[in-house]
C-alpha cells in the first residue's frame, strides 16, 4: 500500500501565489464586469526584444534541419551559454567564476527547490524572514522540519528576522546553523544587501563551515554601481556560497524557462563532500537539459544588443516601481524597496494584517497585491507590490488606490 510523503502535512494549505490566485477569482465571480489590475505574483508583461526572439528563432531553426538538429544536450548546458554567463555576469567576481561552475536550468525556481537535496536532511537552515516561499517549503518537503508553530514559524528553521528596524537585512544567526538562504535584492522587501552585510555573512560562513545559498534573480535591477550584484564580488564567497540567478525578470524568460545555478568546484561540505560534483550528479540524473530553444535565446540576451535591450524592459519596469511607490507616498502610505529592486514593500496602514490588506485592497481599489506574511511571520502587516506590468495598467492601478482606497 501507498503512504504518502510525511512531510507534506506539516505543509500550509496551498502555496502562496495559487492561493492568491484562487481568492483573486473569487472575487472576481462575486462581482464580474469589474476590471482586476494585478500587482501581486512578480510576473513579466513586455514582450521579449528583437535580438531574444531571434536568437530563440536560430534554436527553432536548427531544429528544422539534419545538419543541425540536437536532441539531449548537455545536462550541464549548452557549452556557450555557460561561456557567455561566466564572462557577462561574473566580471567584478574576486575569483574567476569558470563555464564548468555553472549549471545551466529551467530557471530559478526549481534550482531554489532542489538544491538543498545536496545536504544531510539533519541540515539546519537559517532564512531571512520573511523569504521567497520556495525556501522555506522545500526544506519541509524535505523533511528537515517540524510543525508549524502559532507563531507561523516551523520547528526546526531558524528565522532571521527582517524588519523595518534593521533596516530589512538581519543579524549573523545566534544558534548553529549549517546552510543560509540570502536573497539581494531581496524578494519580498526589495532591500539590497550592501558589501559589508554581505561579507559579515560571509566571513561568518568560512568560520563555520557554513554553505550559503544566495538567490540573485533580481540583480540586473541594481542600478547603485556600489552595492554587489553577486555574492562573488565578496572575497572567500566562492569557499562558501552557491548563487542562482534566472532569466526570468531580466529577460522576460518568466514563460520561455531558463536560469543557471554557480556551484563553485573549491566548495567543500564539513564531511569533505565536493558540491559541484555532487550538483553535477544530482542534475545528470534528475534532469535532462534546459531547452536548446530556450539556452539559445539565453545566449542572445547576453550578446551586446541582447543586453541594452534587456536593459530598457528593466528600465521600463523600475519606472512603474518608482511610480507605484511615489503614488502611495502621496497618500501617506509608508514604503520601502522599489529602488534597485522590482518589489514596493508596503506597511499595511492602521495596523491591518496583511490578509485584511489584501480584500480592502482588493474591494476597493480591485488592485491585488501578496500579503507579507506569506512570506513568513516578520511579513505581517506588510503587503508586496509587484512593478512588472504595463506602464498604463500600473497608472491604472495606482490612480484606483489613491481614489478609491479609504485609509
Ligand atoms: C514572485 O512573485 O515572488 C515570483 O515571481 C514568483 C516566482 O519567481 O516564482
Amino acid at each position: 500500500m501507498a503512504n504518502s510523503n510525511p512531510a507534506y502535512k506539516n505543509l500550509p494549505g496551498g502555496y502562496l501565489f495559487p492561493e492568491l490566485a484562487k481568492r483573486t477569482r473569487a472575487f472576481s465571480e462575486k462581482h464580474p464586469g469589474v476590471k482586476i489590475m494585478r500587482l501581486g505574483i512578480g510576473n513579466t508583461t513586455e514582450p521579449l526584444p528583437s535580438s531574444i526572439i531571434k536568437g530563440l528563432g536560430v534554436g527553432v531553426k536548427k531544429l528544422a534541419s539534419v545538419e543541425t538538429y540536437t536532441g539531449y544536450g548537455d545536462e550541464q548546458g549548452n557549452t556557450e551559454l555557460r561561456k557567455k554567463i561566466a564572462e557577462v555576469k561574473y566580471k567584478k567576481a574576486v575569483e574567476k567564476i569558470e563555464a564548468d561552475e555553472i549549471f545551466v536550468s529551467d530557471g530559478a525556481k526549481s534550482d531554489t527547490a532542489n538544491i538543498q537535496e545536496l545536504f544531510s536532511k539533519e541540515s539546519i537552515i537559517a532564512i531571512q524572514d520573511p523569504a521567497y516561499p520556495v525556501y522555506v517549503d522545500s526544506n519541509v518537503m524535505a523533511g528537515r522540519t517540524g510543525k508549524i508553530r502559532e507563531n507561523g514559524q516551523y520547528e526546526g528553521i531558524v528565522y532571521m528576522p527582517c524588519t523595518e528596524k534593521n533596516g530589512f537585512f538581519p543579524e549573523i544567526p545566534q544558534e548553529k546553523v549549517d546552510i543560509i538562504y540570502i536573497c539581494s535584492p531581496n524578494n519580498p522587501t526589495g532591500a539590497v544587501a550592501t558589501k559589508e552585510q554581505l561579507k559579515k555573512f560571509v566571513d561568518y560562513a568560512i568560520k563555520n563551515k557554513i554553505v550559503i545559498i544566495f538567490d540573485s534573480a533580481y540583480e540586473r535591477f541594481i542600478y547603485d554601481s556600489s552595492l554587489p550584484r553577486s555574492i562573488y564580488e565578496i572575497p572567500g564567497a566562492k569557499r562558501c556560497a552557491i548563487e542562482i540567478n534566472s532569466f526570468s525578470k531580466e529577460a522576460g524568460f518568466t514563460g520561455v524557462r531558463l536560469g543557471w545555478t554557480v556551484v563553485p568546484k573549491t566548495l567543500m561540505t564539513e564531511d569533505g563532500a565536493n558540491l559541484n560534483s555532487l550538483w553535477n550528479r544530482r542534475q545528470c540524473t534528475k534532469f535532462n537539459g534546459a531547452s536548446n530553444i530556450a539556452q539559445e535565446g539565453g545566449i542572445a540576451a547576453l550578446d551586446k544588443k541582447g543586453l541594452k535591450e534587456t536593459q530598457k524592459v528593466i528600465d521600463l519596469y523600475m519606472k512603474n516601481a518608482s511610480v507605484i511607490k511615489k503614488g502611495l507616498e502621496s497618500i501617506g502610505i509608508k514604503c520601502y524597496g522599489g529602488v534597485n529592486a522590482p518589489y514596493i514593500w508596503m506597511k499595511c496602514p492602521n495596523q491591518m494584517s496583511s490578509w485584511d490588506f489584501f480584500s480592502k485592497l482588493l474591494e476597493e481599489a480591485n488592485v491585488v497585491c501578496t500579503p507579507g506574511s506569506g512570506f513568513g511571520p516578520s511579513g505581517e502587516g506588510f503587503v508586496r507590490l509587484s512593478a512588472f506590468g504595463h506602464p498604463k495598467d500600473i497608472k491604472k492601478a495606482i490612480e484606483s488606490i489613491k481614489k478609491n482606497l479609504k485609509i
